[in-house]
């Protein structure tokens, strides 16, 4: 098995030490358009193979794409990051650029590979890749909601004071501030609704911090996070290469599904060995229809922006 992490900044650099970690592949490639830095931190990596007990072997490339040949998965992280006071939104004129070339160079080595998406704004960059590469669309995952959906527990985990381990729960829609749906009402610790546990107003601060919690985050650091990113993109690789069969929110090509066509948007998926695999239909009610009818046309406006490019 062979992956490959385009972008060895923040959040390709920690999704590959996660995969290596996780040995889930032979051989794991690190590549970035800037001179040396993926194979100084391939080498850096590398060097706690010993000292963490993994045998995969990391390769680091300055934008030689001929190093990633023949690999089984993608993940492109290459693209700006978010400052602080900045929408994920911001980003699309310059990280549209970077991901369609990143794509096509990916495809000319890799042409079975699977894509998953990270750079932002994830959702438009997902229809992109989808639209630029023409790949059949199980081949094309976002992985927008798989964060959300992670940092959806987290925040429900400190108000309940519970295990995050023992909550079962997604963030649907957009990967947006303002169109994702964390869907609280389906959210269960060990099968129990966890509104059973809170008041109306901790469910909707639950809510409301899971939504800006990439943008607290950038304020607080200065930069967008990296450590639950690249932990995210890992746990989509580790369900590819091992065939899990996991569920998670990815942001993924419509075609009727939850109402919607011609848009890449976060649902419950299956993720296996063919990419995603399945859409779950979590059946939304009245209110949660409407949110993922507004966030799909917040998206659709965004990936307008992409004609004019
Ligand atoms: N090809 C390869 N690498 C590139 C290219 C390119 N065309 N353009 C930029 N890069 C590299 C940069 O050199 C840098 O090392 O992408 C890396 C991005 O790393 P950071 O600046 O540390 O950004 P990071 O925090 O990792 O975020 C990357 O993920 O979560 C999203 O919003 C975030 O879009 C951003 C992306």
């Amino acid at each position: 098995m062979k992956v490959t992490v385009i972008g060895a900044g923040a959040v390709g650099a920690t999704c590959a030490d996660n995969i290596a970690r996780k040995e889930l592949c032979n051989e794991l490639v690190l590549l970035d358009i800037k001179e040396g830095v993926a194979e100084g931190k391939a080498q850096d990596m590398m060097q706690t193979a010993t000292l963490l007990g993994f045998d995969t072997k990391i390769v680091g490339s300055t934008n030689d794409y001929s190093k990633t040949a023949g690999s089984d998965v993608v993940v492109i992280t290459s693209g700006l990051p978010r400052k602080p006071g900045m929408t994920r939104e911001e980003l699309i004129g310059v990280n549209a650029g970077i991901v369609k070339s990143v794509c096509e160079n990916v495809l000319k080595y890799s042409p079975d590979a699977i894509i998953i998406v990270i750079s932002n704004p994830m959702d438009t960059m997902t229809y992109l890749a989808l639209q630029s590469t023409g790949l059949p669309k199980h081949r094309i995952i976002g992985m927008g909601g798989t964060l959300d959906s992670a940092r959806f527990k987290y925040q429900l985990s400190q108000h309940l004071e519970c295990s995050p381990a023992d909550l079962n729960a997604v963030v649907v829609g957009g990967h947006g501030d303002t169109t994702m749906i964390p869907l609280i009402r389906l959210a269960t610790w060990n099968s129990t609704p966890v509104t059973n546990f809170l008041s109306t107003e901790q469910q909707e601060k639950i809510v409301k911090d899971t939504m800006v919690g990439g943008a607290t985050l950038t304020a607080l650091i200065g930069t967008s996070a990296w450590y639950a990113p690249g932990a995210a993109g890992a746990a989509l690789v580790e369900s590819i290469v091992r065939d899990e069969k996991k569920l998670f929110t990815c942001c993924v090509s419509l075609d009727g599904e939850y109402g919607q066509k011609d848009i890449c948007l976060g649902v419950p998926v299956v993720i296996g060995r063919n990419g995603w695999e399945k859409i779950l239909d979590f059946q939304l009610n009245d209110s949660e229809q409407a949110a993922f009818q507004k966030s799909a046309d917040a998206v659709r406006s965004m990936n307008d922006v992409l004609k004019t490019l």
